[in-house]
């Protein structure tokens, strides 16, 4: 990448032939996750009791494999001792285009009880997700919940819970559409686009 530039793959057409549109430039993301970190540390910080008494209070659980990109970008601007447990739930397998239904694929983060967990999430689509992330996170009572995503998709959802309490940190309210790059994937590519991208309805 040349020095304050755009990344190769932005723009460069041979490159990424299927992406359509820019819809969030890397610029804006990078201002928008620092917004949120700060925002983050600022209310965690402001937990009764502290968390930065105890050892190991802050637990980020990012979603794989959508919020990885983002969760990396997040901590990394959080000046705050925090621990991190990934989980893996897929919702949308192959070409699909729309949920499937949230299953998780992997061993939850152990011992979370008493902690404050920040679960991280790339998109806030049907909701199926983290209403079910949050649910068996909170089997084990943790002393707070709270999710971050990057995206809200602004589609009518299919969980119960109100927007309010599935994400109490959005980074950006979009539209209807399908969109890749920034951790977001198509058929499991195009996740290392660095913006939040359509896809052209031909490569869909
Ligand atoms: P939900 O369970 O329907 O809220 O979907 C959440 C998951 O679906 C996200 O974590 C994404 O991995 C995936 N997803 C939803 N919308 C999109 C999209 O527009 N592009 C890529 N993945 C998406
Ligand atoms: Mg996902």
């Amino acid at each position: 990448m040349s020095e304050g530039g755009r990344h190769p793959a932005a723009g460069t057409p041979g490159a990424f032939p299927e992406i359509e549109r820019t819809l969030i430039s890397r610029e804006r993301i990078a201002q928008r996750v620092h917004e949120l970190a700060a925002r983050l540390c600022d209310d965690l910080r402001a937990q009764k009791g502290g968390v930065e008494s105890a050892a190991g209070q802050v637990v980020m659980v990012p979603i794989m494999s959508g919020a990885m990109i983002f969760a990396s970008d997040l901590v990394r601007e959080m000046p705050l001792k925090l621990g991190l447990g990934l989980v893996a739930v897929s919702s949308y397998p192959g070409k699909s285009l729309a949920s499937k239904g949230a299953v998780i694929q992997s061993e939850l983060p152990a011992d979370l009880a008493g902690k404050h967990v920040v679960i991280v999430d790339d998109i806030l689509d049907s909701g199926q997700t983290i209403e079910l992330v949050r649910k068996i996170i909170g089997e084990q009572k943790p002393a707070s919940i709270r999710a971050c995503v990057l995206l809200r998709k602004d589609v009518p959802r299919t969980a119960t819970t109100p927007d309010e309490q599935l994400a109490e940190y959005v980074g950006f309210d979009i539209p209807d559409e399908f969109v890749v790059g920034y951790g977001l994937d198509y058929n499991g590519y195009y996740r290392n686009y660095p913006e939040i991208a359509t896809l052209r309805k031909d490569a869909l």
